[in-house]
């Protein structure tokens, strides 16, 4: 394993109750003033609002409304965000929702409190920062990104046409709330789409060096059989307790740095997904599906003994009478098959991207990352998005 050094500021508050039981107490040191932020009100739909807000109340906090957090957050918003929690003297931003709500304000707990020009100094320059953030809890209704575990945060810049995150550790939420029954009312779309955002994080660490047996990698694997089996249970019974609470800690597992440690992780399908948000605005996880298969294809070769190992520990690929490379392919195509199983698109397409889309265009705005396989080309990268059509 490479060296590293490991903290995760984040408290969790995990299982049925826990916001409940501990909301009031938690908020208690931060102020008076507590910024709710929360996406397009499915919240108020299942209850979630009413619960949070009456504990709020009774704890004689002064709740301020930010709503309406798209998917994939915008800078502008973020910008709006920063604003409201400073004319309001903020305490605490308690955000509810998924990666989008938590991403958003992740930005604004660092907008709120910085003069100068955020996106060039922080979204376009990685790195440390030397003041506190404004303190961040969140409440987490779907299970996906596992942001509730980082200080990781994307957001689109509509004018540049960047979508790009940044880990951040100052803006790790200082409390994590993750009760799954919460989840019960994510439409199933919406469920398989951060389901499939979980394999990737793990599929994106897992394909990388060191491939040498180590703890990182033998944790991936289990989480990568685990969400393919609760994803399968979820399906089949949305309010599987099991199933549910699985998940939310398999998202949060797969993106609170443990399974990245030791490890150089790849993430060139984000890159490219990223991308394709700011140019189409599509779904996070969906995007992902249409793109994993095609890309495993184009690197597998250079990491052969992991794809081989890939399809038989995780989707149980038999090898007999098969070549290594027949092995590794079966194993994308197993991948490919969950995906058309769980109802996830598979072409750009499915996705809704229209024909005349300049995926030329989109191709050369790609990051290309160091830690894959094979380093990409932005043709190489065109190729994909081609195939993918
Ligand atoms: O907005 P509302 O009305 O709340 O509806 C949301 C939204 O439409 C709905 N939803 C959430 N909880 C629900 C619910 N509907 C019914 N019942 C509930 N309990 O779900 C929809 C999607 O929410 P969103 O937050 O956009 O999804 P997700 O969690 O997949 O987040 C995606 C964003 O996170 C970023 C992505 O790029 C994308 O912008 N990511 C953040 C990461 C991080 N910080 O570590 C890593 C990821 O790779 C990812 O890039
Ligand atoms: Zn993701």
């Amino acid at each position: 394993m490479k060296n590293f050094i490991f903290e995760n500021a984040t408290k969790v508050y995990f299982g049925q109750g826990c916001v409940k039981e501990y909301l009031a107490c938690l908020t208690r040191k931060y102020g008076d003033t507590v910024m709710l932020c929360y996406g397009g009100g499915s919240i108020k739909e299942n209850g979630i609002y009413e619960e949070i807000t009456s504990i709020l109340i009774a704890a004689g906090k002064t709740v301020v409304e930010f709503s309406g957090i798209m998917s994939n957050p915008t800078y502008e918003k973020v910008m709006e965000g920063a604003k409201l929690a400073r004319e309001n003297h903020v305490g605490l931003m308690l955000g509810v929702g998924g990666g989008s709500v938590m991403d958003c304000c992740k930005a604004i707990s660092i907008a709120a409190r910085y003069e100068g020009d955020v996106w060039a100094d922080f979204w376009a320059a990685p790195g440390i920062f030397e003041f506190e953030p404004l303190p961040l809890g969140v409440i987490v209704t779907v299970a996906g990104t596992g942001s509730e575990c980082n200080g990781g945060a994307v957001i689109t810049n509509e004018k540049l046409k960047v979508k790009t995150g940044r880990d951040y550790p100052a803006c790790n939420p200082k409390f994590a709330l993750l009760d799954p029954t919460y989840t019960y009312s994510v439409p199933q779309f919406q469920m398989v789409s951060g389901g499939f955002d979980i394999l990737s994080h793990i599929m994106e660490i897992y394909f990388s060096q060191p491939d040498e047996d180590n703890v990182s990698d033998d944790i991936a694997e289990a989480l990568m059989r685990g969400v393919i089996r609760d994803l399968r249970s979820a399906i089949l019974d949305p309010e599987d307790y099991t199933a549910r609470s699985n998940l939310m800690w398999e998202a949060t597992m797969a993106e609170n740095r443990i399974i990245k440690l030791g490890k150089r992780t790849d993430f060139e399908c984000h890159q490219m997904e990223h991308q394709l948000v700011a140019y189409t605005n599509c779904n996070h996880g969906a995007g992902l599906a249409v793109l994993h298969p095609v890309y495993y294809r184009h690197i597998y070769k250079e990491g052969l003994a992991k794809f081989k190992r890939f399809a038989i520990c995780v989707w149980g690929i038999s090898t007999d009478g098969k070549t290594d490379e027949e092995i590794a392919l079966a194993g994308i195509e197993a991948l490919e098959d969950f995906i058309v199983e769980i109802g996830l698109p598979v072409t750009l397409q499915d996705l809704g991207v229209e024909k005349d889309i300049d995926l030329k265009t989109i191709a050369d705005s790609c990051a290309i990352v160091s830690g894959s396989y094979k380093k990409l080309t932005h043709e190489e990268i065109f190729s994909i998005f081609q195939e993918c059509f």
